[in-house]
């Protein structure tokens, strides 16, 4: 029988989980009990719902991930947990932890990971959670567990408990009188499976050898390797030189593992010269993906969506579970929202944060959705999903026999094109972000640029025809949740958005979304940042944006 300790503490002030979960520097993770508390709370928060019992553990193999998964199974054992599902040595994929958590009917899942956030000693970790659905736990869950975290005094921990969480394998132990249960499985296993269920990978093989299909794919060292070589190099005949940065390292090799075209620039100028038709990077916990096609054309993540929904009966597992509805963050571009009025399918919009999808796809109202940060997924898990993405492009390629870059200039003929550029300002002052933020909600309440006009200094003239600040009331639940971001729309429907990242760990980050429609197919082919450029000068002039920041000029520009 193990002993469990009961270990008084003093609680933190700052366990407020953000847009994903608790993410902060490691050295605030290594605090002494820091870690304790925040998963000490979440047990607390979750436990009178334990159905199982079961609670499914993985993360990303950032630094500091071994040691938490030890301290979560220590302190499992102490609290309610009856079993633990445990990647093998600590890692899988976000996407494969929502399956996972799905597949074995878990009553939730811990995900150690800060997504897209460079790793290592002097960078940044992350806790979040997932309940039973497999998703991101919505406000009611966070703010329960931020609730307890604030005035924690305790936590249960049975510091004796030891597993090798290296070798695949059930451990059970006796505590408290009661059986606790570690099962340690496969990090991939379960995740290939199911892509073979959803896919067609004999029709997608065929179509690379009968090609000649050149493939070039970056995991930037995140927890994608395994997958990498599991999924591309095993099942589809994918050469090892082919598959880049697999290996997962604690540090990303130095990387910072977000696939845009300013982290994944390496990817970008491999496949410049023309060897490679086909390109995706993946981030640090997987669930993000970057498309390119031939001479790293690049594919919007707004219009990724809207092509994929385009062509959704490409996939077995559409044409076998029907096609429900569409959904997309406020911020990312309303390309798709042209495919769903022509299907005749629902179309919704959710604030920024994939958490907000689940309820709807719970409900069997949403089959497809994605944000216009790098993130398309569908309701075969309750997560965005890099490889699920990858695998779907190649599934309409096979399909359509056409190129990537066909594929887009076909689907702006046929819907005209949504242009769209995201400016991001990290790590700005706090304090300066927010009386930007400030004043533009001042501008938002006085309305006093409602039917103003603004002349950009390219001499284009745009009309304001409203300003608000975006509020959500989920279809099924009806839970509201306001302030997700500050909207400019212009007379000719261009929209100009401002928001605070909620997933950055230093200062603050600013981004500022812009996007415009172009029916005319002449002009589609222009470039997004000289087709926008008006658009920004007037966002630029409406939100002082450099007088506020002392920012000329953006860090990443998507
Ligand atoms: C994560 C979330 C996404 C969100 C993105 C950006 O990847 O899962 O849903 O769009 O972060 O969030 P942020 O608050 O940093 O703009
Ligand atoms: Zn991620």
């Amino acid at each position: 029988m193990l002993e469990v300790t009961t270990t008084p503490t003093v609680a933190f002030s700052d366990q407020k989980p953000g847009t994903s979960g608790l993410r902060k520097k490691v050295k605030v993770f290594q605090q002494p009990n820091y870690t304790e508390n925040f998963v000490q709370s979440i047990f607390q928060a979750v436990e009178d719902g334990f159905r199982s019992g079961t609670i499914v553990v993985g993360g990303d193999g950032r630094y500091l991930g071994p040691e938490v998964t030890q301290t979560i199974v220590q302190l499992a054992a102490a609290n309610k947990v009856k079993k633990l599902i445990v990647a093998q040595n600590g890692i899988m994929s976000t996407p494969a932890v929502s399956h996972v958590i799905r597949k074995y009917s878990a009553d939730g899942g811990i995900v150690l990971t800060a997504s897209h956030n460079p790793g290592g000693p002097d960078n940044d970790f992350g806790i979040k959670y997932n309940i039973a659905n497999g998703g991101p736990a919505p406000a009611s869950v966070t703010d329960k567990i931020y609730e307890i975290s604030k005035s924690l005094s305790s936590y249960e921990i049975c510091k004796t408990l030891h597993v090798d969480i290296g070798v695949i394998g059930v451990y059970e132990f006796h505590v408290r009188g009661s059986l606790f249960t570690v099962q340690v499985i496969d990090s991939v296993a379960d995740y290939v499976t199911y892509m073979e269920e959803i896919f067609d990978f004999a029709a997608i093989n065929a179509y690379i050898k009968e090609s000649q299909l050149q493939l070039l794919i970056t995991a930037l060292n995140g927890v994608m390797g395994p997958y990498v070589k599991a999924v591309m190099c095993d099942k589809l005949g994918l050469p090892d030189s082919s598959a880049l940065a697999c290996t997962p390292l604690p540090d990303f090799g130095g990387l910072h593992p977000d696939p845009n075209l300013t982290y994944a620039a390496s990817l970008v100028t491999a496949m410049q010269d023309g060897t490679y038709d086909f390109g995706a990077a993946f981030d640090g916990d997987g669930d993000r993906n970057m498309i390119l096609g031939k001479s790293a054309f690049f594919v919007c993540p707004s219009d990724s969506l809207a092509v994929l929904a385009n062509h959704l009966e490409c996939i077995p597992y559409f044409r076998k579970n029907g096609v429900n509805g569409f959904a997309r963050s406020m911020p990312t571009a309303a390309a798709v929202d042209l495919v769903a009025k022509e299907k005749k399918l629902p179309m919704y919009e959710v604030p920024t944060g994939w958490k907000f999808f689940g309820n709807l796809m719970d409900a069997g109202q949403l089959s497809l959705c994605g944000e216009e940060s790098f993130g398309t997924g569908s309701d075969h898990i309750r997560e965005k999903d890099g490889m699920w993405t990858v695998l779907a492009w190649l599934s309409v390629l096979a399909h359509t026999k056409k190129s990537v870059e066909q594929l887009l200039t076909d689907h702006w003929k046929q819907y005209g094109r949504n242009f769209f550029t995201r400016y991001d300002y990290e790590a700005c002052e706090t304090e300066q972000a927010e009386a930007m933020m400030a004043h533009l909600t001042a501008l938002v309440e006085n309305g006093s640029l409602v039917n103003q006009s603004i002349t950009s200094a390219t001499g284009k003239m745009y009309t304001v025809q409203k300003m608000d600040n975006f509020k959500y009331v989920d279809p099924i639940d009806k839970t509201v949740t306001s302030k997700q971001g500050i909207r400019v729309i212009l007379s000719d429907g261009s929209r100009i958005v401002f928001r605070l990242s909620g997933t950055g760990s230093s200062g603050s980050t600013i981004r500022l979304y812009v996007d415009s429609y172009e029916e005319k197919f002449e002009n589609t082919q222009l470039s997004a940042q000289d087709m926008l450029a008006a658009l920004l000068d007037i966002a630029f002039q409406i939100s002082k944006l450099k007088e506020f920041t002392g920012r000329d000029a953006p860090t990443v520009i998507t």
